[in-house]
């Protein structure tokens, strides 16, 4: 069985195909990321035309190239939400009109779900029940992942998520878009408490996060600044890159505390980050538990997890054979 998977929640174009016996055998994504970055950060009408520029080729040049047939596709799968409006409606629209003109369903996919689940492509991947901190651009949550659909919402960020964090900080650095990647890099060349950023929520008893006072500390602090040498960049990334990464640590163990649960998967954007795999793997070890995360590629928007998570509902006959645009931007995959 073969699922297309089509990802267009924001400025990444992704296109992939997904067989549940060879596993991932197409995965394309086509970042926007340098228009964007003269913008510092995305915008969504810019967003949604130049999905609608690319969609057509990308898929048309995929199949052509690997001399793949797309009428051994069995379903098309599509982020129907969360994401920008724009940018859903030509993914979910490309996706029903391919669907109807080959004759097969299509499966609409949550993108959290789908960066939650996108672990299970790996060789080491948890077995149910088990926790995710899912930190993206949007968002901050740790979710109770009971079973394939079922999830409760433990923790989440109040204000700002943890990518939008970095994305800030990195603008006022004078770096480029995306900022996780960026502060990440520079970061390396810090001197470790040269400076001290507040932890926001650290000593709260529950497991939600609030990131936007420790972005405003940090910007007023990059802004009374006149020259921003590079050391001075590195230490302020450093110092930002550590109040955050202790910051979604210690919530991540209270809710191991809490749930008795061991086996911590962090997906979204933010997993990328090398300092932050290395402070969880050695507090989970403490629990005598297991991390799990992603290759590179997987963390970030892509639409192998579309396709991955398209080929698990499928099996589940949660198919739409109406091709209704379905577009739910703000959609929730917990009560
Ligand atoms: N190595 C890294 N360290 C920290 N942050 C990173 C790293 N790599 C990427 N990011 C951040 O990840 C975010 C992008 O992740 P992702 O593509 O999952 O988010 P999104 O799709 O925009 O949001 P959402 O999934 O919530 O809708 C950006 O904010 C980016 O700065
Ligand atoms: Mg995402």
């Amino acid at each position: 069985m073969r699922i297309l998977g089509i990802e267009t929640s924001c400025d990444d174009t992704g296109i992939a195909v997904y067989d549940d016996k060879y596993g991932l055998i197409i995965n394309q994504v086509l970042s926007q990321s340098n228009i964007h970055n003269k913008y510092g950060g995305i915008v969504p009408e810019i967003a949604s035309r130049e999905h609608m520029l690319n969609i057509f080729n990308l898929c048309k040049s995929i199949f052509k190239k690997r001399n793949n047939n797309i009428d051994n596709i069995d379903a098309i799968a599509y982020t129907a939400g969360p994401g920008l409006s724009g940018s859903l409606l030509v993914g979910a629209t490309f996706s029903n009109s391919l669907a109807y003109s080959l004759n097969i369903p299509t499966i609409i996919i949550n993108h959290l779900e789908a960066h939650l689940l996108s672990v299970m492509m790996e060789d080491k991947c948890p077995i149910f029940p088990f926790l995710t901190l899912l930190v993206s651009g949007k968002h901050t949550e740790i979710i109770y992942a009971h079973a394939l659909g079922k999830y409760s919402l433990l923790g989440k960020s109040i204000d700002d998520a943890a990518g939008e964090a970095f994305d800030k900080v990195s603008k006022n650095l004078k770096l480029r878009y995306p900022g996780g990647p960026e502060i990440s890099k520079i970061s390396k060349f810090g001197t470790l408490n040269k400076y001290v950023f507040p932890k926001p929520m650290l000593k709260k008893n529950n497991l939600n996060f609030s990131f936007s006072g420790l972005k405003t500390s940090v910007i007023n602090f990059i802004n009374k600044k006149k020259n921003l040498n590079f050391q001075f960049k590195a230490d302020v990334a450093k110092a930002f890159e550590q109040s955050i990464t202790d910051v979604l640590v210690k919530k991540c163990e209270k809710a191991i505390q809490k749930t008795n649960i061991n086996r911590l998967v962090i997906s979204g954007g933010v997993s990328a980050n090398t300092e932050l795999r290395k402070k969880l793997k050695i507090m989970v070890q403490r629990y005598k538990g297991n991390l799990f995360f992603s290759r590179l590629e997987l963390c970030t928007d892509n639409a192998a997890m579309i396709a991955y998570t398209g080929m698990l509902k499928f099996k589940l006959n949660q198919i739409d054979r109406n091709y209704g645009i379905k577009v739910y931007p703000k959609w929730k995959i917990y009560n």
